[in-house]
């Protein structure tokens, strides 16, 4: 936690947040997921592992799963918690070259812990265009934001952007025990 509130001071704006996610987001953001049918699944933004220790969990022995982050320190804290998980330091941008190394084409299911209403609206179309062309047909994208972050500029552009890259997009319920409360998209290409 203290280690999460440093990086977020260090870097607030690749961050975006000052707490890493609850245990009742990460099953949230999971279930959200369709792990159990996916043979092939991508997490962005591991942070300190919360949600790459509940797709291990969930996921099926053959399935291919790595996770992408940029920060080095919650490179190490993820490796450190899920010494199972493959965790590449890198831009989340660069999926597809991950994703052709593992001998994939596509992916099922990208779990995405991104700061998403932080970004500018270049980076958030080139990261929806990444993801859209990585998934398969009916591949699934989750992704969360926090209470209020909807509202923000970045927020309504990122929701807004959504039906551009996705046939099916629906939300969970709030999930009041993190901090701050925060919902998942749960988008179907
Ligand atoms: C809000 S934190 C979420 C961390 C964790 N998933 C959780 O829920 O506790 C966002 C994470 O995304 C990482 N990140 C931000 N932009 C990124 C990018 N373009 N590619 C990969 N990781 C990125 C940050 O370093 C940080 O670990």
């Amino acid at each position: 936690m203290l280690k999460f509130t440093k990086e977020f001071i260090l870097s607030p704006r690749s961050t975006g947040a000052i707490a890493p996610s609850s245990s009742e987001l990460a099953n949230t953001i999971t279930n959200a997921a369709n792990l159990a049918m996916a043979k092939t699944v991508v997490e962005f933004g591991s942070g300190t592992g919360v949600f790459t220790e509940r797709i291990l969990q969930n996921i099926g022995n053959e399935t291919v799963f790595f996770a992408l982050e940029i920060n080095p320190v919650f490179v190490n804290k993820t490796r450190q918690r899920c010494p199972d998980a493959i965790v590449y330091q890198d831009w989340a941008s660069n999926v597809k070259k991950y994703l052709e190394d593992h001998g994939e084409s596509h992916c099922d299911c990208i779990v995405s812990g991104l700061p998403w209403t932080l970004f500018e609206a270049a980076e958030q179309n080139q990261l929806l265009h990444v993801i859209s062309e990585s998934l398969r047909p009916n591949g699934t994208f989750v992704s969360f934001t926090y209470l209020g972050g909807n509202l923000s500029p970045g927020g309504r552009r990122f929701k807004n952007s959504l039906p551009s890259h996705f046939s099916r997009i629906s939300r969970t319920k709030m999930v009041w025990n993190n901090l701050p409360p925060a919902f998942v998209y749960s988008c179907t290409k």
